[in-house]
């Protein structure tokens, strides 16, 4: 953490320490990322109610405190040195109300249990159904954009707003809430009927690296329909390795941490698979990957 740190969390302490829920300054991040990797934030808050996240962020805002969301930490790279602000969690906001084909869930709810209950497209996707909406997570079978009824999110003004389907500007792992950086509260979605998810499980688990730490697949397909894991794979790229990040034998979209990998190595295993791609086959691959700072 660089110097000034100290401040910077006791002011955010003092600003927001009336607020209910945990509060907690100086915290490391990486505990709270799938990849496991990332410096401390000023301070980590962890919202019980929907008002509270939105008090907070105003008051950030006001204080000039650089502030974002964390859901469960699955396709976030934090740098090395931290973030200098304030991080909200929305581990606290799992609110569940079912009626009939409809379910009304908080954002921090994990996406497993949505799938679970009737989504089967998503099953296997690690994480929030907050950060799943914001980048319009799925797999090949489909995306949560496809189930999304509405989505309630907090405006820079501080106001709530129900988003319709529409209005939430979806694509291909992306969504108006991700390009505005709008906190998502809560998600309506439709559910499907139930189905036994065990086959899209092991479909997983037999062809991407689940026992390592990741931050799932890092790059987006291309338009053209091609595969990252494959273009990858085709430049002979599985094993390449910086420091303790490696590009996974398993699945080539996926960059593991053997252990104590920096965010500094995975950036740079990055920048050298996205320079292989590009001069082999002229397809400069983007990040799906949230590089925290960028
Ligand atoms: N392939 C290779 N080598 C590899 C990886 C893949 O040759 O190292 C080939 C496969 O054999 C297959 C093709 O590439 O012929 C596509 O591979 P896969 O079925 O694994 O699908 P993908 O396009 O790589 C997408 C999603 C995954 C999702 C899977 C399954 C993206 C960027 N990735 O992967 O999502 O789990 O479909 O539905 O859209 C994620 O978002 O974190 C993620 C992993």
């Amino acid at each position: 953490m660089e110097a000034g740190a100290g401040d910077g969390a006791r002011a955010l302490l003092r600003i927001l320490r009336d607020l209910p829920g945990g509060l907690r300054a100086e915290e490391l991040l990486a505990p709270h990322t799938t990849f496991r990797i990332g410096g401390r934030a000023f301070a980590l808050y962890e919202p019980p109610t929907e008002d509270a996240l939105a008090e907070a962020v105003v008051r950030a805002r006001s204080h000039g405190f650089p502030w974002r969301m964390l859901g469960g930490g699955s396709k976030l790279l934090i740098p090395d040195r931290g973030f200098p602000g304030l991080v909200l969690s929305t581990a606290g906001l799992r609110s569940w109300h079912e009626e009939g084909e409809f379910l009304r869930v908080g954002a921090g709810v994990p996406l497993a249990r949505v799938a679970r209950r009737g989504a089967w497209a998503l099953a296997g996707i690690p994480g929030t159904v907050g950060g799943a909406v914001a980048m319009n997570a799925g797999t090949r079978h489909g995306s949560i954009a496809e189930q999304v009824v509405w989505v309630q999110a907090l405006l820079p003004t501080g106001r709530v707003h129900t988003f319709s389907p529409a209005e939430c500007g979806f694509t291909y792992r992306d969504s108006l809430f991700r390009r505005l950086r709008l906190p998502v509260l809560a998600v309506g979605l439709r559910l499907q009927p139930c189905q036994d998810l065990a086959p899209f499980l092991r479909e997983r688990a037999k062809s991407q690296p689940l026992g390592l730490p990741s931050a799932g697949c890092v790059f987006r397909n291309p338009p053209d329909g091609r595969s990252a894991g494959w273009l990858i794979d085709q430049c002979g790229l599985k094993g390449a390795r910086i420091g303790d990040a490696v590009v996974s034998e398993h699945h080539a979209n996926f960059i593991c941490n053997l252990g104590h990998a920096r965010a500094s190595d995975v950036l740079e295993l990055v920048d050298h698979v996205q320079d292989r791609v590009v001069s082999e086959f002229g397809v400069w691959l983007k990040l799906e990957l949230e590089v925290v700072g960028e």
